[in-house]
């Protein structure tokens, strides 16, 4: 039997907190996805483009509400049971309850009336694996604490408060396109978020290929300290390139022949940094044009050389990731492949053809762990819809 599913959820919600029991018609379950970055990274925080989907690993949350200001979740995979109370304010304590803490944090700071609870999480989504588990958590803790006024709140607007808990609570400095796509995804489909305007439109995805996410079995390493380095760097960018330009006010402000003039003029790291993100933006751009005229070669194309250059340039790669990519990319019918999320470790994300998923797969599974000496896992994954209430 699927251990995930509502029925079963709220069997082990009863059985740690028997007091559902009683009020087992108060008793709800909330489904929060990950996602996989198709093409546009570290662009989020640049003002620029993504193309993420949400996915069907998800983390579910089965809650039953209570007066009493106090939220208790316990993780159904290790049994550990953490908490705290709605009115104290937030304090890190360095786990994942963290996360919890920090959305009810903002929440409360953007007004917005919560309610205590219990709840249980079960979760199909690996962690640390830049597939925004976080966001998954944050998005389905946020539903939960909110209630039924959950489906009232704008998605995009409860996506930005979601962000906000990362950045001003958490202390990662991560754009939106995480929180976003774990919000308002859309069943079937990626989303093409403008993250200065934050206008969007779902964009299908090509027929004829799957969606394969490979999990590299490394934990990633630095991740937050270097996340935010790296943010830091591409402010440093712009700082240089204002100067040149006074109209620079971001990354996205910065065309080809403006960073092949200001190069000169910065650090070389930041001059590396601002080069990945310049081109990325376009590679977005040719990823959707790719996807809208069935030109999987194109795709493929642009998958590599934005793989490239989050290895040579952004320097978020690691010998896993590449491993995973140079695998893939010898298997005929892998149409394209990449390093996928946050990087430091994590997954890569392959579009496959359907016949050929059963030799890429063996592929990974027979060379990846003699390279690496760690066991990867295959994940085929289809686009899934954002947060909801699903009892
Ligand atoms: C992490 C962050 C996102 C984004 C990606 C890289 O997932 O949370 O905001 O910057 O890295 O594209």
């Amino acid at each position: 039997m699927n251990p995930y599913e509502p029925g079963e959820l709220v069997t082990a919600l009863v059985a740690h907190e028997p007091g559902a029991a009683r009020r087992r018609e108060t008793v709800r379950v909330v489904r929060s996805p990950g996602r996989v970055n198709l093409i546009g990274e570290h662009t989020d925080y640049n003002e620029g483009l993504v193309l993420p989907a949400a996915i069907d690993r998800e983390i579910r949350l089965a809650y039953l509400p209570t007066a009493d200001r106090r939220v208790e979740l316990t993780r159904l995979d290790s049994g550990e049971r953490l908490g705290f109370d709605l009115d104290d304010p937030y304090r890190s304590t360095g786990t994942w309850i963290d996360y919890a803490a920090a959305t009810a944090a903002a929440l409360a700071e953007a007004s917005l009336a919560t309610e205590g609870l219990r709840g249980v999480i079960a979760s199909t989504l690996p962690e640390n694996a830049g597939l925004s588990s976080s966001a998954a958590i944050e998005l389905a803790v946020a539903w939960a604490l909110l209630g039924d006024a959950a489906d009232g709140i704008d998605r995009p607007t409860l996506a930005q408060i979601c962000q906000r808990a990362e950045n001003a609570f958490v202390g990662v400095q991560s754009g939106l396109m995480d929180q976003f796509s774990v919000s308002c995804a859309l069943a079937g489909v990626a989303l093409l978020l403008d993250c200065r305007s934050l206008e969007w439109r779902p964009v299908a995805l090509p027929e004829g290929v799957e969606l394969v996410v490979c999990h590299t079995g490394s934990q990633r390493r630095l991740e937050a300290s270097e996340y935010n380095v790296r943010r830091a760097e591409c402010e440093a960018a712009v700082e240089g390139l204002a100067r040149l330009d006074p109209s620079v006010r971001s990354l996205r402000d910065v065309s080809p022949e403006l960073l092949a003039r200001g190069a000169a003029t910065l650090d070389p790291v930041v001059a590396r940094r601002a080069a990945h993100i310049v081109a990325e933006n376009e590679r977005v751009r040719t990823v959707v044009a790719a996807f809208e005229a069935g030109d999987l070669a194109a795709v493929g194309a642009a998958f590599h050389a934005g793989h490239v250059s989050l290895r040579d340039l952004f320097e978020i790669s690691s010998p896993e990731l590449d491993a995973l990519v140079e695998i893939a990319e010898s298997v005929p019918g892998v149409v394209a492949a990449r390093m996928t999320g946050g990087g430091f470790g994590g997954c890569t994300v392959n579009l496959v053809r359907p016949e050929a998923i059963d030799a890429f797969t063996a592929a990974v599974l027979e060379q990846y762990p003699a390279r690496t000496r760690l066991e990867p896992m295959v994940i085929p994954v289809a686009a899934a819809p954002g947060v909801s209430r699903i009892a």
